[in-house]
């Protein structure tokens, strides 16, 4: 609970002497740098394939004009980043570990415990936007239809010219969908889904398993919150850097 001293003391007031407003700080510069990473791409619309690599950003690919899109939409005016980036996006804003710290960082709401924060009441995300926030599920859901093409990605990064080999984006493409893999996993909704609406798990031995494994991915949450954004931007960066012709891609074929 907010201290109420702190809050009575006004907006980041704190008797606190470590450096509390770090983490906000960091936030704030890393997902920023995100955004505006990820809102260039989404709008450049080329540079995002070179054989056999895709960007994740792009997948999975629903038109454009380079690749093999899985699915043609000539009519669609617009890059084909921006048809499929919601459900990650929105994934990502509704998660538990997400709020928490874009909500710290941006809103400060409260910068950090025991600092003084700018609202007054408390009404929880029970209002319009934030209780937008309770379809978290649903895109949880959705997000694992990406994660499966994500891996048809990584794949398809190890068949050169219809021959199996490794490039360094083989290997990057797999990193982000183990990364991408182990933060879908980790979520609090697939705890839910484990061990949920169970009374006594005892008796339910398999679910109890599952729910453990979870929890005990879920415990790094936020690690793999961040590696895996860490590592769409990585491979991201390098196919462009590899179709641009800036970099060569080594690899072993
Ligand atoms: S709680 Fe973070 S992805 Fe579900």
């Amino acid at each position: 609970m907010q201290d109420t001293a702190a809050r009575r003391k006004g907006v980041g007031k704190t008797e606190r002497r470590d450096t509390w407003w770090l983490q906000p700080l960091l936030t704030v510069v890393a997902l920023g740098a995100f955004v505006a990473y990820a809102t260039w791409v989404a709008f450049t619309g080329d540079n995002y394939w070179v054989e056999p690599y895709l960007s994740p950003f792009y997948s999975p690919l629903l038109g454009g004009n380079l690749g093999e899109p899985v699915l043609k939409l000539r009519w669609w005016p617009f890059t084909p980043a921006i048809l499929v980036l919601w459900v990650p996006l929105g994934f990502r804003l509704t998660c538990y570990y997400g709020r928490r710290t874009y909500y710290r960082a941006f809103f400060w709401d409260p910068p950090a415990c025991a600092v003084g924060e700018p609202r007054k009441g408390y009404h929880g995300e029970s209002r319009f936007p934030f209780i937008l926030q309770n379809l978290h599920r649903y895109f949880f859901y959705l997000s694992l239809v990406v994660v499966a093409f994500l891996w048809y990605d990584a794949v398809r990064g190890f068949v050169f010219d219809g021959r199996f080999g490794v490039g360094v984006g083989s290997l990057l493409l797999l990193a982000e969908a183990l990364l991408l893999s182990m933060y879908s996993l980790s979520c609090h909704c697939l705890r839910h889904v484990a061990g949920g609406c169970v009374d006594c798990l005892s008796r339910r031995p398999a679910r109890y398993r599952l729910w453990r494994w979870v929890s005990a991915l879920n415990a790094n949450h936020g690690l793999w919150f961040w590696i895996s954004l860490s590592g769409a931007v990585v491979a991201d960066l390098y196919i462009r850097l590899v179709a641009t012709g800036a970099v060569i891609d080594l690899r072993i074929v």
